[in-house]
């Protein structure tokens, strides 16, 4: 079997979460199970994020129990037992047999036996955490196992009291990148780099967007990424003004832009990058214009994002270009300030300009501390991706040559140390920096 990172690194997680959870609790992490297309026919197994964070195994039908200081040992996963036959057709098994060993862990039994492990593994924690709501059967699992320890002891003393939210602390622990995440965010970020340099080569007026959409799924499977993390979007025209584009089968139009926004998941690990390009390739002037402006925006945005400045700094200092950008066109009115403070830009730049990434594309971790913004500190991977939309809407007119037009640009960055606290640091790194964004650059490639 082969983990997507060393087995320390898993350790470590483990370790990590079970200083935070702290003595006398319990976590329960169940893995996902299989979904099913039609009749026997399953989709794409996908692990849950949680799990293989803390195992790295990639089965489905498991439980990974942590329970800080018990004796028995603390680390104890329930997984299917080897079956000869679902191996002729699934492949080999991990089995509980081998699964200590190979996972690092303190012990592993067959999935079955884990209604009758409960009790003990719940008996004397004061504390359970668990995602409630996410493995409904392992929920009614662990509610009857409580209250059956709550019923045999009366007094209160041997059953747990209180239910945490497991991702309080799980999330908040994976919104920081050690480095063993770091590469893996880079190479993920690289294939896919290599993927948008295939499809800007590639790009033809007379094409299908599907036929971009497989050049991109080409260089992310021959450089080992077998999934794209998320429906790759490939938008030609006015389609680009649909943020969630998916179905990729119009033709690409001579004179037209073409919207990207596309990424692999490499070992669980999400790219998610968007590059605006002509299809021709050259940009008319029009859409310099309208692309200079969102590439400003950018820009200011990724300037913005710096250890200590908070979440919504690079969304404003895009907005503030974009609302400039929009008043220099003559598409929105009067004085930038006034523009912001009524929200005039908004009904063309839709999204927020930045979402954390990691393991899931729109990663997990809070965005407020106390209702207010949190701060952006080092190891936090997040996207700068401002955009404009102009689809052809009476409510929102706009002149004629900027119709159905839509540009976003994507980058994905980890935050650094502070610029100058030491050599070699800086203040972020952008993971997709290999794909061309300024005009003079894309069209050299488009046109090389
Ligand atoms: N591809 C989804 C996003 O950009 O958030
Ligand atoms: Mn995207
Ligand atoms: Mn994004």
């Amino acid at each position: 079997m082969n983990l997507a990172v060393g087995l320390p690194e898993y350790r470590r997680r483990r370790a990590r979460l079970m200083a935070l959870m702290g003595a006398g609790s319990v976590a329960f992490v169940p893995s996902a199970d299989l979904s099913y297309r039609n009749r026997d026919v399953e989709h794409p197994f996908r692990q849950d994020s949680d799990f293989h964070y803390l195992t790295g195994l990639e089965e489905p039908g498991c439980l990974l129990a942590l329970a800080p200081g018990r004796e028995d040992g603390a680390t104890v996963l329930f997984c299917q037992e080897r079956d000869e036959r679902m191996e002729r057709y699934r492949g080999e098994q991990l089995g509980p047999e081998r699964a200590p060993a190979a996972l690092g862990l303190d012990a592993a039994l067959p999935h079955g036996e884990l209604g009758g492990a409960l009790p003990e593994l719940l008996a004397g924690r004061s504390r359970v955490y668990v995602a409630l709501g996410e493995h409904p059967a392992f929920d009614q699992q662990l509610i009857e196992s409580v209250g059956a320890l709550r019923a045999r002891a009366p007094s209160g003393g041997a059953a747990p009291d209180e239910i945490v939210a497991l991702e309080r602390v799980l999330h908040e622990q994976r919104l920081f990148k050690s480095p063993v995440e770091r590469r893996l965010m880079r190479q993920a970020a690289d294939i896919t780099a290599a993927a948008h340099l295939r499809a800007m080569r590639h790009c033809a007026p007379g094409m299908a967007e599907a036929e971009l959409e497989a050049e991109l799924r080409h260089e992310f499977m021959r450089r080992g990424a077998p999934a794209a993390a998320y429906p790759p979007i490939v938008a030609g025209g006015a389609n680009a003004c649909v943020m969630h584009y998916t179905n990729n089968d119009a033709t690409l139009r001579d004179g037209d832009l073409v919207l990207i926004d596309a990424g692999c998941e490499y070992r669980c690990y999400a790219a998610d990058v968007t590059r605006t390009f002509p299809v021709n390739g050259r940009f008319s002037p029009p859409q310099r214009d309208l692309y200079e402006v969102v590439l400003a925006a950018q820009r200011a945005a990724l300037a913005a994002a710096r250890p200590g400045a908070t979440f919504d700094a690079p969304d404003q200092a895009a907005a503030r270009v974009l609302a400039e950008g929009l008043i220099a066109l003559g598409i929105i009115d009067g004085d930038v300030d006034q523009a912001l403070e009524d929200k005039a830009h908004e009904p063309f730049t839709i999204h927020r300009c930045s979402h954390w990434l990691g393991m899931d594309v729109h990663d997990v971790g809070a965005y407020r501390i106390d209702g207010a913004w949190r701060a952006l500190q080092p190891g936090m991977a997040l996207t700068i991706e401002p955009g404009l939309y102009f689809p052809d809407d009476p409510a929102n007119p706009v002149p004629p040559p900027w119709r159905g037009m839509g540009i976003r640009i994507e980058d994905d960055i980890v935050i650094g140390k502070a610029a100058g606290s030491g050599a070699g640091d800086a203040a972020i790194h952008i993971l997709s920096a290999a794909v061309p964004k300024a005009i003079d650059d894309i069209e050299a490639l488009m046109n090389g």
